[in-house]
C-alpha cells in the first residue's frame, strides 16, 4: 500500500521541528508502517548543498526568481531521491515544509507570480501532493521570538517583519483555499497541546492506525 506524505509547515518558530520529532516517536510507536522524517531544503545531498546556499548569508543578495528555482530544484530531486521510493514502500513520511512553502515565502513573502510558482511545483514534484499539510499557526511575533531563543537566526528570519506577515497571510489565503489538504493547527499552546492535536487529525485521517 501507497504510504502518506504528511508536510508540516508555518512561519518561523512556529514548532515544525519540534513537532516532527514527537509524532515520529507516536507513529512510530503505533508500529503500523516505517516513518521517514525529511525536509526541504536538504532532504538530499545535492538539497543540503542547496540549502547551505539559501539560507547562508550571501554576499551578494540572491535575486528572488533564483531563489525560486533553487528550491525548485532541491525539490524535484528529493521527490525522486527520497519522497516517492518512501511513498512506494508504504512510509510515512514526515516533510517539514514542501510546495505551500514557496507559494508563502516566494509567492506571499517575495511577491512572484504565484501562477509561476503553482506551474513550478507541478513540474519538480510531478504532481505529488501532500496527503495532509499541518500548518502551525502562530503568530509571527511570537514564532520569530522563539527562533530567536533557540539561537542562531538565519537568513529568512533576519528579514523585516513585513515579510513575515505576508508569508502568515499566504498560510492563511492556503488554508482557506485547500480545506481538506491543509488544517490549521493552533501552534500557540503547549508543545503537548499542540501534539494533541495533531494526533486527533491524524487519527480522523486513518494515519499510523494499527492493521
Ligand atoms: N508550543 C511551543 N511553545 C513554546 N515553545 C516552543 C513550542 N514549540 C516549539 N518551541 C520552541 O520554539 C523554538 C522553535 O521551535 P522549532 O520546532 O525549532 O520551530 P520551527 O522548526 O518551526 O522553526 C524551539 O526552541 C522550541 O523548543
Ligand atoms: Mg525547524
Amino acid at each position: 500500500m501507497r504510504g502518506k506524505l504528511i508536510v508540516f509547515e508555518g512561519v518561523e518558530g512556529c514548532g515544525k521541528t519540534t513537532q516532527i520529532e514527537r509524532s515520529r516517536l507516536w507513529l512510530q510507536d503505533r508500529g503500523k508502517a516505517p516513518v521517514v522524517v525529511t525536509r526541504e531544503p536538504g532532504g538530499t545531498e545535492l538539497g543540503v548543498a542547496l540549502r547551505h546556499l539559501l539560507l547562508a548569508e550571501q554576499q551578494h543578495p540572491i535575486f528572488p526568481r533564483a531563489e525560486l528555482l533553487l528550491y525548485a530544484a532541491d525539490r524535484a530531486q528529493h521527490i525522486e531521491e527520497t519522497i516517492e521510493p518512501h511513498l512506494s514502500q508504504g512510509a510515512i513520511v514526515l516533510c517539514d515544509r514542501y510546495t505551500d512553502s514557496t507559494v508563502a515565502y516566494q509567492g506571499y513573502g517575495r511577491g512572484l507570480s504565484l501562477e509561476l510558482i503553482e506551474r513550478l511545483n507541478r513540474i519538480a514534484t510531478s504532481g505529488t501532493m501532500s496527503d495532509l499539510t499541518l500548518w502551525l499557526d502562530v503568530e509571527v511575533e511570537i514564532g520569530l521570538a522563539r527562533a530567536k531563543a533557540r539561537g542562531k537566526i538565519d537568513r529568512f528570519e533576519q528579514t523585516e517583519l513585513d515579510f513575515h506577515r505576508r508569508v502568515q497571510q499566504g498560510y492563511k489565503e492556503l488554508a482557506q483555499k485547500y480545506p481538506h489538504r491543509i488544517v490549521r493547527i493552533d501552534a500557540s499552546r503547549s508543545e503537548v497541546e499542540v501534539q494533541a492535536q495533531i494526533q486527533e487529525i491524524c487519527d480522523r485521517r486513518g494515519i499510523g492506525h494499527r492493521a
